[in-house]
């Protein structure tokens, strides 16, 4: 049954504005837009409203209905008393251009800010897969219709004027769902801490609440990301160790960039290149890896350091900072030995294999990579030098680890997968 549905819609552009009175005839089953559509269409027909799918798909129609971010084509007028006044106004974070419809651009700035998937090299049959698990949870991620309803009611972006230093709760959203994905080879952990600004975000959920899709944004995006910033950058052993070591520090050398790396030396090389070793032996392969970097800064073909900083890369794929495959596969290059290229690649796709393994998931995967493996020992074994046997240990310990895990091939899928 249809009613006189009393309205109070905001109307005026930047340079001011207020609440008008209206009384709307409205019928049962309808939604907020359907209200503005009847005023536009009998009494206001310079109302601006932007909209355009009418379904919640398109994220065009956001604006607060009685004090609360909604798209207004998903708020049932039945939601409301019959008697009760219906309030529109236009999204308080974001500047006004005329009624109903504000100036989010600056959303579109932000996203540029946030640099695009970047997907490791194709497997060698010329596919990529990911587990089930890992594709549902970014799935979640990638359900935003950009409607900036949780950016407009974020407190960190509503009290900042001009928003600096918080990118808000839909890119912190966009970075996750690029974070998470297990093809992705980019890191912006820095990108977080700094220029994103997660140190912000104070967890009130008041995002989560009023996102149409039901994304969990603070507990599934914004907590997993603010973790890995602290896992980074504010490990408390760090910051013991360097109040008891080096005293307080200026305020103004907290930033990484400002510093400038130190050359060493060519004849030191020699004894940096024993230290490499040693900090490896104490399964500190960060230490070794700077070392190398180091060496090969002052002699970019030392094949030593090649060796080293390919090893200390790979020890590093057993951590949750994982690398990734691409630099030590690009190192390879620098060695002129074939040997040493082949069986040192087999190395690569063995310790991925073993990393899959450590970390309980990806067991196809797993078998994948020790087979890859074992093909490219036993090439190694075929031009290996004399008493060289290496290559045969290290195909027998992958046979081992395959037949104890009791690791068996993928299923065969011929599904391709979307992956932007
Ligand atoms: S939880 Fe964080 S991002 Fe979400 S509204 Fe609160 S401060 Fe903003
Ligand atoms: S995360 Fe939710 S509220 Fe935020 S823009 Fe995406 S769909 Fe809208
Ligand atoms: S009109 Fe598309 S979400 Fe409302």
């Amino acid at each position: 049954m249809g009613y006189d549905l009393n309205m109070r819609v905001w109307r005026g552009d930047a340079t001011g504005g207020g609440l008008q009175d209206y009384v709307v005839p409205v019928e049962e089953g309808e939604v907020v837009l359907d209200a503005l559509h009847r005023l536009q269409a009998t009494q206001a027909g310079d109302l601006a409203v932007r909209w355009n799918c009418k379904a919640g798909k398109c994220g065009s129609c956001s604006a607060e209905v009685n004090g609360k971010p909604r798209l207004m084509c998903m708020t049932r007028l039945s939601m409301y008393e019959p008697d009760e006044v219906i309030m529109v106004t236009p999204m308080r974070t974001f500047p006004v251009i005329r009624d109903l419809v504000t100036d989010v651009s600056y959303n579109y700035e932000k996203a540029k800010e946030v640099p695009a998937f970047a997907p490791e090299p194709r497997r060698k049959d010329g596919t990529y897969r990911m587990q089930q698990e890992d594709v549902e949870r970014v799935q979640e991620f990638r359900k935003c219709i950009e409607c900036f309803l949780c950016q407009d009611v974020c407190h960190v972006l509503r009290d900042r004027e001009g928003k600096e230093g918080f990118v808000g709760p839909r890119f912190m959203i966009r970075v996750a769902g690029l974070e998470m994905h297990p093809l992705d080879t980019a890191d912006r952990v820095p990108e977080t801490k700094n220029e994103y600004g997660s140190g912000y975000c104070n967890i009130t959920k008041c995002c989560t609440e009023v996102c149409p899709e039901h994304i969990n944004i603070t507990d599934n995006a914004i907590i997993p990301l603010k973790e890995r910033v602290v896992d980074r950058y504010y490990d408390p052993i760090r910051i013991i160790a360097r109040k008891l070591f080096l005293g307080a520090r200026g305020k103004g050398e907290a930033m990484a960039e400002q510093f400038e790396l130190k050359n060493i030396s060519v004849d030191a090389i020699g004894e940096a290149l024993v230290r490499a070793e040693h900090y490896r032996l104490l399964n500190e392969p960060e230490a070794c890896e700077s070392i190398c970097r180091d060496i090969l800064a002052a002699d970019p073909e030392n094949r030593e350091a090649t060796i080293k900083l390919i090893m200390s890369i790979t020890d590093q794929f057993f951590g949750s900072a994982n690398p990734g495959v691409n630099e030590p596969r690009e190192l390879l290059a620098k060695l002129d030995d074939e040997f040493e290229r082949t069986y040192f690649a087999g190395l690569i796709c063995e310790r991925e294999a073993r990393a899959h393994l450590e970390r309980g998931q990806y067991r196809d995967f797993a078998y994948d990579g020790f087979r890859d493996a074992m093909e490219l020992y036993e090439k190694a074994e075929a031009i290996s030098p004399p008493n060289n046997n290496n290559a045969i240990l290290r195909y027998n310990s992958c046979v081992r680890t395959i037949r104890s895990k009791n690791l068996e091939p993928p299923i065969p899928d011929d599904r391709e997968l979307g992956l932007d």
